[in-house]
């Protein structure tokens, strides 16, 4: 069903959705390796799509920290929906841009960790920036920011707004991809 339904989104929004297909359970693992869940307490998904990493993320984290899904696309954010019951997700249809906005709204200064699938490289240089802005600011010192993208295209733009970067590729997914993690 969600193979389905991001071929669907691909053809009628491709310059938005950036994938052609859910990402793998091999790319979860690699997004998730650095993560500290005994220590994280509020988490954010940037473009959950329709929970390729969710039900990983919800399995490792502690029964009293909080997962925002941040997502654009109206019909993965139905199937979000209908799909994601955990209580401690929030599932937000909405802009990653409106980070800060959405972070007040729910009374939240700071996060532990943001966990971007946003397709950057195909964002115009200007919204790419303003996502990493508000992605940085948003974390609390320590946090990290982590990122895939099918290409190296964004790596000098991610290292620019946080200084330091790790690299990970997984060829177990399609495309295959590129993790980067970066500390505040
Ligand atoms: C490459 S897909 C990844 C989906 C899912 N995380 C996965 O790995 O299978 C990118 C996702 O980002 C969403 N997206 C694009 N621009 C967005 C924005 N400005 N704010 C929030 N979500 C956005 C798309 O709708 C899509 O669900």
């Amino acid at each position: 069903m969600a193979k389905s339904k991001f071929i669907a989104q691909f053809f009628t929004r491709g310059n938005k959705v950036g994938s052609m297909a859910p990402s793998s359970r091999f790319l979860a693992k690699k997004m998730l390796q650095h993560i500290p869940f005994d220590k994280v307490k509020v988490l954010v998904e940037l473009g959950p799509g329709t929970g390729a990493f969710t039900p990983f993320l919800l399995d490792r984290m502690n029964a009293n920290a909080t997962l925002i899904l941040i997502e654009l696309n109206d019909v993965f954010y139905h199937e979000l929906v209908n799909k994601i019951k955990d209580p401690r997700a929030i599932i937000v249809h909405g802009s990653a841009t409106d980070l800060p906005e959405i972070l007040k709204k729910l009374n939240l200064e700071k996060v532990d960790c943001v966990l971007s699938s946003l397709p950057l490289a195909i964002f115009t240089p200007q919204l790419a920036e303003r996502v990493l802005h508000a992605s940085k600011d948003a974390l609390n010192d320590g946090g990290l920011y982590i990122q895939f993208q099918y290409s190296m295209q964004s790596k000098k733009k991610i290292f620019r707004q946080f200084g330091n970067l790790k690299l990970a590729f997984t060829p177990l997914n399609f495309p295959p991809a590129f993790v980067y993690t970066c500390t505040k």
